[in-house]
């Protein structure tokens, strides 16, 4: 099944990018900000983007760092990182590396923000659940996860292709985890908060790593 899912992103990643510039109406890159500004990432920290897919939160990251500070973005498709290597080329900042989110290529404690933004829903449950523990495991005390998915669509028929896109992808658990993140998010990480962008369309979700 996961290698389906890794196939199915690897053939999406040739056309990724004109299909978020369609659907956002180039509001992606106000979103991009909106979500590393709610991360409270700070020049000279270090943030791992995970599902970075063609790299377009991390790039945004990389603006900010400073001194010792790092971006690294993983995704487990090959053409995901293909494309977003490419729009990096010349730039120190961000590394992408191939890797799942059931097993990430780090110790305990090494980044300061985990972002995560439009994949959770896809994600199946057990693979979610893995990966909260995850970004849990990697994040420092104090450390700040956070994601950023869309409210769902106010017309009806878009709305039906969205729930399709939560049940196909996931299950039927996802539809839950998208009416209401925060109970799941709870269950990892503290001080768990919701906060709308500016264009109402989309949302984040966020909460801290405490010593428990
Ligand atoms: C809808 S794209 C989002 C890409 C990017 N974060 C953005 O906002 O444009 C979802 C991404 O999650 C990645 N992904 C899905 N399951 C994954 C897993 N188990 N481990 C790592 N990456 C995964 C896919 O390869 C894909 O690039």
């Amino acid at each position: 099944m996961k290698r389906f899912r890794r196939y199915y992103y690897d053939l999406f990643s040739r056309i990724y990018d004109r299909i978020i510039a369609l659907h956002s109406k180039d509001k992606s890159e106000s979103l991009r900000r909106f979500l590393i500004k709610k991360s409270a990432f700070r020049p000279g920290q270090r943030l791992l983007d995970v599902c970075t897919g063609t790299g377009a939160v991390a790039i945004e990251a990389a603006r900010y760092v400073r001194g010792d500070g790092l971006v690294v973005g993983v995704d487990f498709s090959e053409g995901m990182l293909r494309h977003a290597r490419k729009k990096a080329e010349g730039q120190d900042v961000p590394f992408f590396l191939l890797a799942d989110v059931c097993a990430l290529p780090f110790r305990k404690e090494s980044f300061h923000v985990v972002t995560c933004s439009h994949a959770m829903y896809e994600l199946s449950v057990e693979t979610r659940r893995a990966g909260l523990s995850e970004f849990r495991r990697v994040l420092m005390h104090g450390g700040r996860f956070i994601m950023m998915e869309h409210t769902p669509p106010s017309s009806s028929f878009i709305r039906f292709l969205y729930m399709v896109r939560l049940m196909t992808m996931g299950s039927s658990g996802n539809r839950e985890f998208a009416l209401d993140e925060r109970p799941e998010i709870s269950r990892f990480f503290n001080d768990v908060s919701l906060e709308f962008a500016p264009t109402g369309r989309s949302k984040v979700v966020y909460g801290t790593k405490r010593s428990q």
